[in-house]
Order: C-alpha cells, then structure tokens, then sequence
C-alpha cells in the first residue's frame, strides 16, 4: 500500500474479489456507489484531494492522492461536480487508456454548451467516456430469465446481501411501526382531551349530559387535529437537518440516529396524516344529515318565526366560514397529490427535480393551506376567554403549535442569505476548520 494512503478497516473479505474499481470524490454519491461496488465483490480506491473524509468512507475501501488511486484501477468514476473537473487535466497522464465513467447530473438545463461527458472527454482525451451498467454475467442470465417471466429484478449486490435478502419476509411494518404508534398515542392524547373539556365539562357544570357527541363531533376533531400534526411532523425533521448542516458547516457530518430514522419514515407519516385527513372529510360530509345538527336548526328557525325575528345575513360569517372551507379543500387536494406520488408506480414516473418539487414545495403549501383552515376555524376564538373551559384550550390551538413551528422554520431557511449558505453546504462545501 502506498504511504500516504489511508486503509480503512476490512470488512468486506471477499472470497472473490472482482477487479479494483477508483472512485474520485468521497461525497455522498461517490460514498454509496463505493458500498455498492464493495457489496458486489469489487476493491474500492478512493482518489481524493485531502484524506478527511475517510471516516465516512464505506469499510473495506481505500482511500488516496487522484493520481495514485488512478494507477490502481482501469475503470474510474468521476464522482465529483463538474466545476471541479479542473483538476482531470492534470491527471491526462495518469488516466490514458482508463475507462472513465462521468455518474454526474445537470443542477439547471442548458447551463453549458456541451455535456459533462464530452466536458469530459476533452479534459481527458486518451480516457474512454462509457456511461456505467451492471454486467455480471450470472446476474444478467437471471435478470433475463425474470424478465422473460414479466418481473422486473432488481440487482441487490452479491451474495453477501442474500442473508438480509432472507430476512425480508420477517420484517413488520418496520417503517410504519413509529408513525403508527405516534398516530395511536396523539389520537388517544387528544380524544381524552377534548372529551375532558367538552364533555366532562358539560356534565360537571351544567349537569347536561352531551356525550353522544363522542361519535361524530369528538372524533372530527381528534382526527383533523392528528392529521395536521403528523403532516407537519413530516416536514420537521427536514427543517431541523438544515439547521443542523448550518450548525455543523458541512453536510459530511452524521444526523443523530434518531434525527435518521424520522426522515426515513416521513412517507409513513405522511400516509398516516392522509388517512386520518380522509377520515375527517368524511365526518364532516354527514355533518347536514346529523339528527342534531337538523334539530339544532330547526329548533333555531321555529323560534325565531315565534318571535317574528329575522336572521340577518352576516358577511363576515360569510367570508370566514367559506375562506376557511375553501383552504380545506385545496390543503386536502395537495394532500392527496402528495399520497399519490409517493406511490412507487407514480414516483418512477418522475424525475428527481419533479419529486422534489411535489413532495417539498407542494407538500409545504399543503401544510400552510391546513394550517390557514384552521386558523380561519378558530377565527376569534384565540382571544375569548370563555374558550378556555378549566384553563385547557381548545384542542385545534395545540395543534397549530408544531405546524407553526415548521413554518416559521422553513421560513428562515428560504431567506435568501440562509438558503444560500444551505445550498452551498448541500453542494459539498465545508466551513473552514471543519473535519
Ligand atoms: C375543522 C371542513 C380538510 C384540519 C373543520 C370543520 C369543518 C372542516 C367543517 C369544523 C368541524 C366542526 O365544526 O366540528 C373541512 C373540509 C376539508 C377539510 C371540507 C376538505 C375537503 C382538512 C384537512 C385538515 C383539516 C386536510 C388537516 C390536515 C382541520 C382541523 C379542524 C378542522 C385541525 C379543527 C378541529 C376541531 O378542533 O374542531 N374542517 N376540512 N381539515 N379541520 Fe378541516
């Protein structure tokens, strides 16, 4: 091994290794496809400009100067963005003859005249420019095989993987195990809540007992109220990693296990949040059919042909109750936007940019038009004192706490000096003295 090279410990002891494959660039692609290739029995030479970023490298691998890690592979991906392919000209030498594989993607159409690969191959003319494939060959008889059967295989590594593989069947609901078990607790938190102020409360002051309101009235406001906090608590750790990476200086640095597991289980979240969001729809379309809402009403407009009283027209009613059905129904349009593509058949149908787009920037508008419906539902009720039965709130006002917190963080991080910094961070920049 060359001097000034770093070996991280070998976890991979391949009983046949394939050949050795380099890698320039130790970020987050060039990070995954090293494991990758590991996992499927290739070495791994990293060739990068400083050797700091080795702990982060995928055990197994080496790591080394561009142009001896160049000398130890014929075929070279070039994992780095194209502003910094500067340094390959350099390097002609070192890389006549190699298999150079450009794995890297536009961050803005028609930016520049040519492609990255021909960008390339002008740098590095004696260099051949492939684009990468898997081609093994016991693999591709299978992969043809299951195709022929109208399956589509999906190349999960070496036989390494197989005892993971196995273990599939036995997994339940992995991700689905916290969202599920955040929506069991938060509905059972908030339906003993507002049982407490709205019936309890009745029936202790008043001595009226109002608890068939438990079937229909307590229900469509646990499950709204759950829905809206679950939709926020997927947007959540999204915000607290940017600050983090802001925190941090650089984004080659870890999240806590815990901050890594709630973004892995957004999707669930957000499923759960749809659910619970539908079920409210569906509660409030019977609301006009309700014995008691029609005996409310008429019980209201007999007396007031008694009193030979007329009920005046009130606008602001008017616009506040329409306002408030109309963020509704556009937040829970979004919403279902949202369920859609996330489905596998519908997110495969998507590029990267137009996923991001619908999951990130609608799924924010979706949360501040739910966030908006109720406000606009509590209207002035925030400031009446006799909404607050026994100092306890009304159950929508807790809810709109985690909401507006996500917003107001996303908020900051979209001001253009913030959202700047982040995106530097996020394309591979690093604060001074940062390890
Ligand atoms: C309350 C309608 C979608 C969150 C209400 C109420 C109505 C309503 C009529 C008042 C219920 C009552 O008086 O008991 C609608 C319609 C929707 C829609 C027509 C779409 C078609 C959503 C969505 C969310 C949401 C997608 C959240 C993700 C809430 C919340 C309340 C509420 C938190 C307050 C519950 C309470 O404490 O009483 N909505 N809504 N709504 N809605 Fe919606």
């Amino acid at each position: 091994m060359n001097s000034n090279s770093v070996a991280m410990t070998d976890l991979s002891e391949m009983k046949h290794k394939l050949e050795t494959v380099c890698i320039f660039g130790t970020g987050d692609f060039g990070r995954s496809l090293g494991l990758r290739l590991l996992q499927s029995g290739y070495g791994v030479v990293y060739g990068s400009r400083g050797l700091k970023n080795s702990l982060l490298l995928p055990k197994g691998s080496k790591i080394m100067s561009h142009a001896e890690a160049a000398c130890e592979a014929h075929v070279i991906f070039v994992a780095v963005q194209r502003e910094h392919y500067g340094f390959l000209s350099s390097l002609a030498s070192d890389l006549g003859g190699k298999v150079l594989v450009d794995v890297s993607n536009n961050l803005k159409r028609g930016l520049y005249p040519e492609s990255n690969a021909e960008y390339l191959s002008k740098l590095v003319p004696g260099a051949t420019v492939l684009i990468c494939g898997d081609s093994a060959d016991a693999k591709q008889q299978v992969t043809n095989i299951a195709q022929s059967l109208s399956f589509t295989a999906l190349d999960r590594g070496s036989l390494r993987a197989a005892a993971e593989l196995e273990d599939l069947p036995l997994q339940l609901f992995p991700l689905w195990r916290l969202p599920l078990n955040i929506a069991i607790c938060l509905t059972a938190f908030i339906f003993f809540y507002v049982l407490t102020r709205d019936v309890i409360y009745e029936r202790v002051t008043n001595g009226k007992d109002i608890a068939f309101r438990i079937m229909i009235s307590l229900a469509n406001k646990a499950f709204p109220i759950v829905s809206l906090v679950m939709l926020s608590l997927c947007y959540l750790p999204g915000a607290l990693a940017g600050f983090l990476q802001l925190y941090n200086g650089t984004k080659y640095r870890r999240f806590p296990d815990w901050l890594d597991r709630w973004m892995l289980c957004r999707k669930q979240l957000g499923l759960v949040a749809l659910a619970f969001g539908f079920l409210h729809v569906l509660y409030t379309l019977v609301i006009p059919i309700r014995y008691y809402v029609r005996y409310k009403t008429n019980v209201y407009t007999i007396s007031l042909v008694k009193d030979n009283k007329t009920y005046e027209f009130d606008n602001t009613v008017a616009w506040r109750t329409d306002s408030y059905y109309s963020m509704g129904i556009l937040g829970f349009g979004l919403f279902l936007l949202l369920g859609i593509t996330s489905l596998p058949s519908v997110s495969n149908s998507l590029n990267w940019r137009e996923f991001r787009f619908v999951q990130s920037k609608l799924g924010y508008l979706t949360l501040l038009l739910c966030t908006a419906h109720t406000f606009l539902y509590g209207w002035n009720k925030f400031l009446k004192p006799e909404s607050y039965r026994w100092w306890m709130p009304p159950a929508y006002m807790l809810s709109l706490v985690v909401p507006c917190v996500v917003l107001i963080l996303k908020l900051i991080l979209i001001t253009p000096c913030v959202d700047r910094k982040v995106t530097r961070i996020r394309q591979g920049w690093e604060r001074q003295g940062k390890t």
